[in-house]
């Protein structure tokens, strides 16, 4: 199964990402992820992305398409993948379109602006695994430490308010498009079209994880 998330910073994908990639046992694909792991590690991608990340702003098409290719060809995507943040151009979709990458769902997962600046200024982090809380809707058992390791949880340095605005303002410019995208795929009556489905993303982490389960059967 071949899964897109869609949704404005913070709405909510890499969260529920994590949940579907253990109960269908197929990977989570993060853009976002891949590339903040460039930018620890120094590699020449991580020198080119670091500024345009801090900034709010889009890492180039060709960067990103290149990325995602080769990690699709990995032995883990053979059942299928989530992809979380990725496409999030028109020419990223078309991309993936040209290079026959059949999808079977994308699910939108539709948070209002306002919420989203609340929710991404308590995020807090754990760098190594990636695992994501919020400080009062998803508060680690131990204030400030990862669950798991008992490590310290970071705040990621795009989640400052002026960058969340920022970023917001890319998504509608150029994330939001993929919504007519992927629609218009279907009802040109494409059968390669995946099946879209908006879902309402306020509510508990949970009653959000039934309606995907739901979606994805
Ligand atoms: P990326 O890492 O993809 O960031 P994003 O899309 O801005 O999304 P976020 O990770 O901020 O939010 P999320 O939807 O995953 O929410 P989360 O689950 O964490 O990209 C970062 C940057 O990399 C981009 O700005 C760009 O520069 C670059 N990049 C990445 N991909 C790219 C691409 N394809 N092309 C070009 N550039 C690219 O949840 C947020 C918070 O809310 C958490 O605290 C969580 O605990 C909480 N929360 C989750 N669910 C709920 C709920 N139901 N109720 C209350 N709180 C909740
Ligand atoms: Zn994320």
């Amino acid at each position: 199964m071949r899964v897109i998330l869609l949704g404005a910073p913070g709405a909510g994908k890499g969260t529920q990402a994590q949940l579907i990639m253990e109960k269908f046992g197929i990977p989570q694909i993060s853009t976002g992820d891949m590339l903040r792991a460039a930018v620890k590690a120094g590699t020449p991608l991580g020198l080119q992305a670091k500024d345009i990340m801090a900034s709010g702003g889009l890492v180039s098409d060709d960067l990103i398409i290149a990325l995602v290719k080769e990690r699709i060809t990995a032995a883990d995507c053979a059942n299928g993948f989530l992809f979380d943040g990725f496409p999030r151009t028109i020419p990223q979709a078309e991309a993936l379109q040209e290079a026959g990458v059949h999808i079977d769902h994308v699910i939108e997962i539709d948070v209002a602006d306002e919420e989203i600046v609340a929710r991404l200024s308590g995020r807090r982090v754990h760098e190594a695994s990636g695992r994501i809380y919020h400080v009062i809707h998803n508060a680690p058992r131990r204030e400030g430490l990862d669950d798991v390791t008992g490590e310290p949880l970071v705040q990621r340095p795009d989640d400052s308010e002026a960058t969340v605005r920022k970023r917001l303002g890319v998504y509608h410019e150029q994330t939001k498009p993929l919504v007519n995208f992927y629609q218009s795929m279907a009802t040109a009556g494409d059968k390669n079209a995946p099946r879209y489905t908006r879902i309402d993303g306020v509510g508990s982490v949970d009653a959000i994880r039934q309606q995907l389960l739901t979606v994805l059967g």
